[in-house]
């Protein structure tokens, strides 16, 4: 049976807001996709990145804004899903007075919606470019300590993907984590700090990137080294993918050779039934969008809650919790994780009944 994708987080709905302007100082195509705004202002990080086409970025934020409303649900924060894109060409290096232009372009882009969305770091860009962008909007998350804000938010993503790898160890083998082979595919900002806190679990590690740089941290991990083009076809218990998304399609599926899949790339799956393959070859998927709160929990609570660093981190580790009761519906359900996930997604979307009048 397919997975039931709900309307409202498959983007057969409209979103409720959707804007693509040339940014007046950087003549790039500055996207902004609020999904909803149902649970509070939309959240979700700004990413500026290279493709082949404008459209293929506007493809992205729709996907990833949708994704943003459904991880701020499990996650039971009073948010929706927002994203801002931009689309840049292959042969565009954005640096120095260019990159400044387009953090302002996308500034203001945040600005004009008058607190519908917080942006924050994503792939592409970091706390210093937060910093930029608060120059235009307040309207932004992480910025660095010494500027007001709760920081780098990779690490905070990295221990909860590690809370995740708990949960999915003791469904999925019964067995803690340390007993395990991982192969974490993407040595980036959050996949080379996840690798680094397996290493200290005591897990058995595959690690993979595309930068052969990436060497470096598996000699100094004690981890085994596998060609980019190899790792989804590793021997290991758990597939972890860190990188960039649409990694686990119908053509790659059939090719794993692990038991569970959970990692904190966004947008894993090429399209929502790909789930049910995972499901139906008897691989554990635990949704991206749950394992990869743990920025947005950390940054919401620092930066809104008033909370310590402990006390956020402490949240960031009830991923743990969160993910078992996923995968404890599933199981219960007979359905996928993304089924179960979706569902309590869909529970904590649903748009109030209208206001009865009385008058
Ligand atoms: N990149 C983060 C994510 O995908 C976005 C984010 C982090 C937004 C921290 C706000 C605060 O979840």
């Amino acid at each position: 049976m397919p997975t039931p994708v709900p309307p409202d987080l498959d983007g057969a709905e409209p979103y409720e807001d959707i804007r693509i302007r040339i940014g007046p100082r950087s003549g790039l195509p500055v996207i902004v996709a609020v999904h909803s705004t149902v649970r509070g202002r939309a959240i979700g990080g700004c990413r500026i990145a290279h493709y082949p086409r404008w459209q293929d970025g506007l493809t992205d934020a729709l996907r990833l804004s949708a994704a943003m409303t459904a991880k701020c649900a499990v996650a039971g924060l009073p948010h929706g899903g927002g994203k801002v894109v931009v689309a840049v060409a292959e042969d565009t290096a954005l640096t120095g007075a260019r990159r400044r232009a387009v953090l302002h372009d996308v500034g203001d882009a945040i600005a004009a919606l008058d607190g519908a969305y917080a942006t924050g770091p994503d792939v592409g860009t970091g706390p210093d470019d937060m910093t930029t962008i608060a120059e235009r909007t307040p309207y932004v998350f992480c910025r660095p300590p010494e500027r007001g804000g709760s920081g780098d938010s990779s690490g905070h993503t990295a221990a909860g993907v590690l809370a995740a790898l708990r949960a999915v160890c003791a469904e999925r083998f019964a067995a803690p984590l340390a007993a395990h082979r991982f192969a974490v595919v993407g040595l980036g900002r959050v996949g080379g700090q996840l690798a680094r806190l397996l290493a200290a679990a005591g897990a058995e590690l595959v690690v993979s990137d595309i930068d052969p740089a990436g060497r470096r941290l598996a000699g100094e991990l004690g981890a085994a080294w596998v060609d980019p083009a190899d790792a989804l076809r590793a021997p290991v218990d758990v597939l972890v993918p860190a990188a960039l998304g649409g990694v686990l399609t119908p053509v790659t599926v059939p090719l794993l050779r692990c038991a569970a899949v959970a990692g904190p790339a966004n947008n894993q799956l090429d399209a929502p039934a790909t789930a049910d393959l995972l499901h139906r070859r008897g691989i554990l998927w635990a949704p991206d969008f749950v394992v990869s709160a743990g920025g947005v929990i950390h940054a919401t609570a620092v930066e809104l809650g008033g909370r310590t660093g402990e006390e956020a981190a402490r949240l960031v580790t009830g991923i743990e919790d969160t993910l078992a009761g996923v995968l404890t519906a599933a199981r219960t359900a007979g359905t996928s994780p993304m089924a179960a996930a979706l569902a309590l997604a869909r529970r904590r979307t649903a748009p109030r009944p209208a206001e009865v009048s009385h008058s």
